[in-house]
């Protein structure tokens, strides 16, 4: 079971790509829901929204950035590979329908979060712009498949190394005055989806955003998900991961994401040790 049957390394080695087998996932997921992997028996359990599903294949994609000891074992893992524990569709799936014109927002690994989303607003009639953001052209991922799916197409880089020189904020800003837009998805680093619902807020356009707190059971028993939106707790694992980015306290959510940073480091040395 959850056998890798393909596997790239993108961004210069910093972002994996997994296709797994997953038959009956494959075919209940929808838009922004997630899946739960384990690499093996002791290992943490790491949530991952799924950038896309084969139905006729019976897999699913997901894409993740190598950022500690459980991301650095999830690497390891090579096509032929099984992951010892692989559950889902969990979360609550993107509210799709046609809005007229949305703007979708992406920057990391948030971009593989966004790619189904993106599709399913395009394929529902939605006029599409993307923004896609990254620290440098070398790190950006999944642009002819982010292209293929929208209506007007931008990359932001950090360091100019192609497209705008600067973030995805400038271009956002732009869209937003020369055109009435609907609806904007903001899927990214935590930083990048506060700064986009601050300016959406500013000309009151509906923002969804992906969280991605830390999880555990992700079935709404633990309440390791807990973010506040709206001065209400919500679970991110059943209530989201999709909330209205103009009620999230992002600031809390980052604060939280970073409670364990001292013991991932040395649990990081030991594993490279
Ligand atoms: Fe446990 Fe959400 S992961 S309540």
């Amino acid at each position: 079971m959850a056998k890798i049957v393909h596997r790239e390394e993108m961004a210069q080695g910093t972002i994996i790509l997994n296709e797994i087998e997953a038959l009956r996932i494959s075919r209940k997921a929808k838009p922004g829901q997630f899946v739960i992997l384990q690499a093996d028996e002791t290992g943490e359990r790491i949530p991952l929204t799924m950038a896309d599903t084969n139905p006729d294949k019976g897999t699913i994609t997901i894409i993740y950035m190598v950022v500690g000891k459980s991301t650095a074992r999830f690497k390891q893992l090579q096509v032929g590979d099984e992951y010892f524990a692989l559950i889902g569709p969990l979360g609550a799936p993107t509210h799709i329908e046609n809005f007229g014109k949305v703007v979708c927002v992406g920057g990391g690994t948030g971009i593989a979060v966004l790619h189904p989303i993106t599709r399913a607003l395009k394929q529902a009639g939605n006029e599409v712009t993307t923004i896609l953001g990254a620290r440098t052209y070398d790190l950006l991922i999944m642009e002819e498949k982010m292209r293929a799916v929208s209506d007007h197409f931008h990359i932001c880089t950090d360091d100019g190394s192609h497209g705008h020189h600067g973030f995805v904020t400038d271009v956002l800003k732009d869209v937003l005055e020369k055109d009435d837009i609907n609806l904007a998805v903001a899927i990214g680093p935590i930083p990048m989806m506060k700064f986009c619902s601050l300016i959406t807020k500013e000309k009151n356009v509906k923002t969804f955003v992906s969280l991605n707190p830390i999880m555990v059971d992700g079935t709404g028993m633990c309440g390791c998900c807990r973010v506040s939106v709206g001065g209400a707790t919500k679970f991110a694992c059943v209530d989201g991961p999709e909330f209205d980015g103009h009620k999230v306290d992002f600031d809390e959510l980052a604060k939280r994401l970073a409670s364990y940073l001292d013991e991932e480091k040395a649990s990081m040395k030991t594993f490279e040790n």
